[in-house]
């Protein structure tokens, strides 16, 4: 039985890893007497290193509701994992520490990336574990992450503040909303903010049909209109492109982000005062949302289980309101879009949401 279980986590953070790490650690010490909790310091890279440092029980107390991660994070990405930097191969450190902290086990949480390499380490015969994390809400095979609800709770009330300045001076507010591949966190937040307009990159838009969404507004005599976009979006021209030939694009036209492009040519189009409004890392930070602290105990109880099951090469999930688990195989390099059809994208169409196509 695996007694010695070592957790990272990995990527960008977001609220709820440490609930998660909280609730992996009762449920372990609850079910095994001799269980020893190794943290690996700052994700992969602790890994790499060999950081990593025993727990104690009462490193878990407290915890629940903190921010962040205790442990640390970094962004090691996956592409880089085989290739050798500064002489060191990266996948052969990796078991070589997991066997020196005599680990018989590893749980990583985090996203997409973080999932890629804990099937790799997994295919080299380590057994790992892995739990959904990101306010991106884009991890395969699960309904939900752990993180998103409290991003669409801090992005709702940033649109709820935003409604009342723009409804005052009239203008077009247009928010960015993290997600650089998908829109799942815009859509939501958009919904529950009372948008006019949501831009995702699963949608590509026509900016005339975005100005025209605008001016309907203005002739309803609804002067003012809030905007929220992902920060991947791109438009209907673009959307033929390749992502290095968008790039290049976007840096002649002198404008990095489609937000401001987005705001410049509404205001260039209609005449109306536009402005930005770019929340950034604050819909990653701060204590999580009652439901990400019931997620992640739910997941981190359910990954204690498969840990003392011996049930490896897994990611926890959750469908259909059941927490499960998926093969790690199933799940890295796969990427949970916005279906084009998807019942929440209709359901904001009924609304009067405009997406610009
Ligand atoms: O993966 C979550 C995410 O929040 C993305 O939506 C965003 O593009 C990215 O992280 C930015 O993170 P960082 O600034 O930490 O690289």
């Amino acid at each position: 039985m695996a007694r010695r279980v070592g957790i990272l986590t990995a990527g960008g953070d977001c609220p709820g890893l440490n609930a998660t790490i909280r609730g992996v650690a009762k449920a372990l010490y609850q079910k095994m007497d001799n269980v020893e909790i190794v943290g690996i310091v700052d994700g992969y890279k602790g890994l790499i290193e060999g950081e990593a440092h025993e727990m104690k029980q009462s490193d878990f107390s407290g915890i629940l509701t903190q921010g962040g991660t205790i442990l640390g994070t970094a962004r090691t990405p996956y592409k880089s994992m085989r290739l050798k930097e500064n002489d060191v191969d990266k996948v052969a450190a990796m078991k070589a520490n997991y066997k020196k902290l005599k680990l018989d086990c590893v749980l990583t949480l985090g996203g997409n990336g973080t999932h890629k390499t804990a099937n790799l380490l997994s295919e080299e015969g380590l057994n790992v574990i892995g739990l959904p994390k990101t306010i991106d809400n884009d991890i395969w095979g699960t309904d939900v992450t752990f993180g998103f609800h409290t991003a669409v709770d801090i992005g709702t009330e940033v649109v709820d503040r935003i409604h009342t300045t723009a409804s005052s001076h009239k203008r077009v507010m247009v928010i960015e909303i993290m997600g650089n591949k998908v829109g799942w966190l815009t859509l939501y937040t958009g919904i529950a903010g009372g948008a006019d307009i949501i831009l995702i990159p699963e949608i590509p838009y026509d900016i005339k049909k975005v100005v025209k969404a605008v001016e309907r507004r203005a002739d309803r005599g609804r002067g003012f209109s809030v905007i929220t976009v992902a920060e991947g979006v791109f438009d209907t021209e673009e959307a033929k492109m390749k992502k290095k030939e968008r790039a290049e694009k976007r840096a002649q036209e002198g404008e990095v982000t489609a937000t401001n492009r987005i705001a410049r040519q509404i205001n260039q189009l209609t005449g109306f005062d536009t402005r930005v409004v770019v929340p950034g890392h604050f819909l990653r930070g701060g204590t999580p949302s009652s439901y990400d602290r019931v997620l992640a105990s739910q997941f981190g109880v359910y990954a204690a289980e498969l840990v003392s099951r011996g049930v490896f090469g897994v990611a926890v999930a959750e469908r259909h309101n059941m927490v499960t688990h998926n093969l790690l195989a199933d799940v890295a390099g796969k990427t949970k879009f916005v279906p084009q059809d998807d019942q929440m994208v209709a359901t904001a169409r009924s609304l009067g949401i405009a997406f610009g196509d």
